[in-house]
């Protein structure tokens, strides 16, 4: 199937990252948001994100003007009639994640194919809410979004090789690549990541190490780009917390349980970046640990 139009439901930090690389892939883009200022504030992000990449001439001026002009944005799901794809980005919440599906379910055409940015949550679940369990799958990006080159493609239990040959020509499009992954609890990248930055936590916990001689290690020790609690902010607590529960709910093992400090820091809303204070508090110039 030729995918022409495709629809984003959540314009959060994911969701106007995966609007942006669809843009710039030649895309029309629908972004939605229940929330109007969100939308605003994505227009915004998708605008200094694509300023970046023309900064340091990753795409071209012209490339960037073409791309925004793909964009719309709207509150209402009813605009989803003419879309051939849509990727669900809304939070990390199976009910939340259900409720919208169910809801856009009268206003697609039969063709169109669903698909889910979730982290973590079993695709064979989600697609057992809508109407078209064959026509539906995981489409998992990584953050952040424009500059990440995986794509995880998860094929629920009734998916049909169509719907993942169109969702891969897609991800080729964008000049990604893509992984396979089977629907098992947090699929590849994130049952991997996330029970290292758990780890991170326990060894904060347990006081190994400081915030800083913890990150320290992995960056210099390890060669990773970000230290794992650094890492954590900028993901958002939250959504690493809800992770680590769907690995120890789905998988059963006490090998997955959610550091009792990381639910501490969420608990206290201390999410990370986007609450301004996580691991570090980021108020000032420079970030510096916020305890
Ligand atoms: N849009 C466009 N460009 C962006 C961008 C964005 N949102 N964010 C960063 N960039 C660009 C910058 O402009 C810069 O481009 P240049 O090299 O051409 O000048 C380049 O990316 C590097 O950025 P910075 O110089 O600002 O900073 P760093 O060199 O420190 O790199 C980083 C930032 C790319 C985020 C790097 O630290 C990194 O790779 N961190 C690890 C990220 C990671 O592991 N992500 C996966 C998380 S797991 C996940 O997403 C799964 C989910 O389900 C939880």
């Amino acid at each position: 199937m030729q995918i022409k139009k495709i629809g984003v439901i959540g314009a959060g930090q994911m969701g106007n990252g995966i609007a942006h690389v669809l843009s710039l892939g030649g895309y029309n883009v629908l972004l939605n948001d229940i929330n109007k200022d969100i939308l605003n504030k994505a227009s915004l992000n998708i605008e200094s994100n694509l300023e970046r990449q023309v900064n340091s001439k990753k795409i071209s001026s012209e490339e960037s003007l073409e791309a925004l002009k793909l964009i719309n944005y709207t509150v209402s799901i009813e605009d989803f009639n003419d879309v051939d794809l849509v990727i669900e980005a809304a939070t990390e919440d199976e009910p939340t994640k259900q409720k919208i599906l169910s809801s856009l379910l009268p206003h697609i055409q039969d063709h169109t194919i669903l698909t889910s940015n979730t982290s973590s949550i079993s695709i064979t679940r989600l697609a057992s809410c809508t109407d078209r369990p064959e026509k539906f799958m995981g489409f998992h990006f990584m953050n952040p979004v424009p500059v990440m080159q995986l794509v995880e493609l998860i094929k629920g239990i009734a998916t049909n090789q169509d719907t993942y040959e169109s969702c891969l020509q897609v991800v080729e499009k964008l000049g990604k690549t893509a992984a396979s992954a089977e629907d098992f609890p947090a699929f590849i990248v994130n049952r991997i990541l996330m029970p290292m930055i758990n780890e991170a936590v326990y060894a904060l916990y347990e006081g190994v190490g400081s915030i800083e001689s913890i990150d320290t290690s992995m960056k210099l020790g390890a060669n990773h780009p970000m230290g794992p609690l650094e890492l954590a902010d900028f993901i958002g607590l939250d959504t690493c917390l809800a992770i680590m529960n769907v690995l120890h709910d789905g998988l059963a093992d006490t090998k997955y349980r959610p550091c009792p400090l990381l639910t501490k820091y969420v608990e206290a809303g201390w999410l990370g970046r986007k609450t301004k204070r996580g691991f570090y508090d980021y108020s000032g110039e420079k970030p510096v640990p916020s305890r």
